[in-house]
Parts: structure tokens; C-alpha cells; sequence
């Protein structure tokens, strides 16, 4: 009877140690928590009571507009609880197209869109649906922080590919055709950029799709930096007539409306590929709220001046962190658009990553460079998203710092 039960036992351990996860949860493993460790210390010791300047992730410091909060309020108490659609609901999908109308100038039908959780489900589920394993993504480098897991999550190549700080890292013609094989499939393009802040003139945009038609790529173009732009213009692919068939362009109200826990967003491109990609999106999504459609619809509909507000914020403490690291031997980069700031801290003799670190103890946390690509290795990025006051106190304790090492 002993005996029987201790077999039973062995069996039921080897069958434990039997059970395996698929592989891409190690593709993806590292990919979250090496990039933000310096954002997770931080949060660890500003809960242990350290005085800590946090300028690590892209926030806004500006609440969601209470207008907004009242249409999702008075939807939800609606009853606008109930599944929706899988594509979306009608009055949001409508409302992204009228939107991408007069953007593009051209009829955007509401079947070419498709409602997701925010840009970066928009980015993950599209790039899933586009490519698989022995295809390629490539993506400018410097790049967004979750960039790499998207092409993982596929099980693609992800390709880097390096720009360059001499042209401010904006992607040149001549670096994205040496990157190009066979396999390459897709161009994960983002203009206005994070975190370099980079915004692509409607030249390169348009010399940089005629490279993809040439070697038949699709462009998915994150676009959710449009509207916080200081300097130059906003110009897509997908608003060029001729790679309008090979783009799919995303966004979301989480940096336009200061809605990011509302997790709302949308990609819109050719409706046989946006046809395509539901079906990805409904095995994992089965639609969205209705009361967060009904609100984001109502902020795409209702034009409210939240983005200039956060664009006015932002540019002023970009003139204020040049300012104050004129004859320190800290290199800022301007940044033409977003919320955030490069500075190139070469010159202390310290990685980015190392210098990341060590600042913690100076109370500012800000992201390695190396979070964002192997091109970004001297840089560390700040986040644009306290006041001025607190803003001016970090840049002094990054100034004193650096001077200490
Ligand atoms: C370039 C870029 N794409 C996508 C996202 C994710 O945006 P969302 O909140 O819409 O998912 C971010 C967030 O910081 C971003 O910087």
C-alpha cells in the first residue's frame, strides 16, 4: 500500500517537472524587466522614503480631462458594459476614420480600422499577423524599449538598424537598404521618434517608403508622438497615396489625452490586411469596453486644447534643460517632438546604463540609453513629465553628479 502510494508520487513530480512552458516566453523574458531595472530600483527606494526625482517613464503630469472622465462615467452607468465588436465599436471606428480623412485627405472607410488596447497592442498584434518565424523586422535603432519583444512575440529576426547621432537619428536611405535581405518583411517606422525625439521631413518619409515599395516591405508606423510636435511637421506613409497599401498606422489617446491607463488606441491600414489582422486580434483581445470607445470617440470628436497644454509644458522644459546644461559636459540632443530628452553623458567616462545607476544615489532616476538600442549606449534618456521646479532640481543634481566622478 506504501509502496503504491510513494510510485504514485514519483510519478506525479516527474510529471511537474515535465510540464514546459512554450519558447517564447524565454524570447520574451528578458525583455521586460533588464530594460526598466534602474525604473523599478527607483520605485523600490522612493517607497522606502528616498528622495528621488522620477524621469524614467513617459507619464503625462497633466490629469485625463474630466469632460472625457464624465463621457466614460455616464457611458458605463449607460449600461455600455456589454461585449463589443470585435473590430470595435461603430461610433469609434468612425470617429479614427474621419480623423485619418482629413488627415490623409483621402476617404478613410471606418472598415479599415480596428480598435486595440493601446498602441503597443495595436503594434504586437499587427506585427504577429504580418510576420512568423524566418521573416525579418526592421527597426531604426534607436528604438522604443518594447520594440524588440514585438518582433519576438512573433517569433521574427528582429534587425537593428543603426542610425546615426551625426543626423540627429534620423533614418537615411542608404541605412535602411544595407540592412535589407531577403527575409526582411516589414519596417517598424516611428516618427515623431522616442526617445530620440526626431520627427522625419515628408522627404525622408517619402524617400524612406519608396525603399520599402522597391523591396516590397510593409511600413508599420507607431505615430502615437503626432500630435506633440515643436519643431518641423508631422508626415506618415500612410498619408502618401502610393505606400497608403503597404502602411499600417497606430496611435492612441494615452500621450495625446493623458489617457494612458484608459489603454485605448487604434490601428487603421488596408481593409484586406485589417480584415486579416482581426482575426489575430479577436482570438486574443474578443473586443474592447464600450464605455472606453464611447469615450475615446468623444476626444477624437471634441478637439480640446489637452495636447497643447502638454506640447507648451514640454517645450518650455526642453529651454530649460538646454539652459541648464550649457557648459557642462553633458551633451543634451534637442528633441523636435515628444517627452523626452537624449543627453549624451560620454564625457563622464560612464556608460549610460553605469551612469543611470549611480545617479540613483544623487536622487534622480532616469533610462540608460541602452534601454532604447545599441546606438543610445552614451546616452541617458529624461522624461519631460515633472514641473519646471523639480525639473531644474534634477538637472542640478545630474550637473553635481556628473562634476563628482
Ligand atoms: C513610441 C511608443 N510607442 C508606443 C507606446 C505605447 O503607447 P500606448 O500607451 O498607446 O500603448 C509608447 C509609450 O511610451 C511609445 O513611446
Amino acid at each position: 500500500m506504501r509502496r503504491s502510494h510513494s510510485k504514485l508520487l514519483q510519478k506525479w513530480l516527474k510529471n511537474l517537472a515535465n510540464l514546459k512552458t512554450a519558447s517564447i516566453t524565454k524570447r520574451l523574458a528578458s525583455l521586460g524587466s533588464d530594460r526598466w531595472a534602474v525604473h523599478f530600483e527607483s520605485r523600490r527606494r522612493v517607497k522606502a522614503g528616498e528622495d528621488i526625482i522620477e524621469l524614467t517613464i513617459g507619464e503625462p503630469d497633466i490629469p485625463t480631462p474630466t469632460h472625457l472622465l464624465d463621457v466614460a462615467s455616464t457611458s458605463m452607468r449607460s449600461g455600455r458594459t456589454r461585449y463589443a465588436g470585435g473590430k470595435g465599436e461603430p461610433n469609434l471606428l468612425q470617429a479614427v476614420a474621419d480623423k485619418y480623412s482629413v488627415r490623409t485627405g483621402r476617404a478613410i472607410s471606418f472598415d479599415q480600422v480596428l480598435a486595440f488596447p493601446g498602441t503597443q497592442a495595436a503594434l504586437t498584434i499587427t506585427v504577429m499577423s504580418l510576420v512568423e518565424t524566418g521573416d525579418a523586422v526592421l527597426v531604426p535603432d534607436p528604438y522604443y524599449a518594447t520594440y524588440e519583444g514585438v518582433v519576438q512575440a512573433a517569433g521574427a529576426e528582429f534587425v537593428p538598424v543603426p542610425m546615426s547621432h551625426g543626423n540627429d537619428f534620423h533614418l537615411t536611405t542608404d541605412q535602411l537598404e544595407s540592412a535589407i535581405t531577403p527575409n526582411s518583411k516589414v519596417l517598424l517606422l516611428n516618427s515623431p521618434h522616442n526617445p530620440t525625439g526626431a520627427v522625419l521631413t515628408a522627404e525622408e518619409v517619402r524617400a524612406i517608403g519608396e525603399v520599402c515599395q522597391k523591396h516590397n516591405l510593409w511600413i508599420v508606423s507607431d505615430e502615437v508622438y503626432e500630435p506633440l510636435i515643436y519643431k518641423g511637421e508631422f508626415s506618415s506613409p500612410f498619408d502618401m497615396e502610393p505606400f497608403a497599401d503597404r502602411t499600417i498606422a497606430m496611435a492612441s489617446i494615452s500621450k495625446s489625452h493623458a489617457a494612458p491607463g484608459f489603454r485605448s488606441g487604434w490601428a487603421v491600414g488596408p481593409k484586406w490586411v485589417m480584415d486579416e489582422i482581426q482575426h489575430v486580434s479577436e482570438a486574443i483581445l474578443f473586443g474592447g469596453q464600450p464605455f472606453i470607445a464611447d469615450m475615446t470617440a468623444h476626444a477624437l470628436s471634441h478637439p480640446d486644447g489637452t495636447s497643447d497644454e502638454m506640447a507648451a509644458n514640454y517645450s518650455s522644459r526642453i529651454a530649460l534643460l538646454m539652459d541648464a546644461f550649457k557648459g557642462s559636459h553633458l551633451v543634451p540632443l534637442e528633441p523636435s517632438a515628444g517627452m523626452f530628452m537624449l543627453i549624451d553623458v560620454s564625457a563622464s567616462g560612464l556608460t549610460g546604463e553605469d551612469f543611470a545607476m549611480k545617479l540613483l544615489d544623487s536622487g534622480v532616476s532616469v533610462m540608460p540609453g541602452s534601454s532604447f538600442g545599441s546606438q543610445c549606449e552614451k546616452f541617458i534618456r529624461l522624461s519631460l513629465t515633472v514641473d519646471n521646479d523639480k525639473l531644474k532640481i534634477a538637472a542640478q543634481r545630474i550637473i553635481v553628479f556628473a562634476s563628482s566622478i
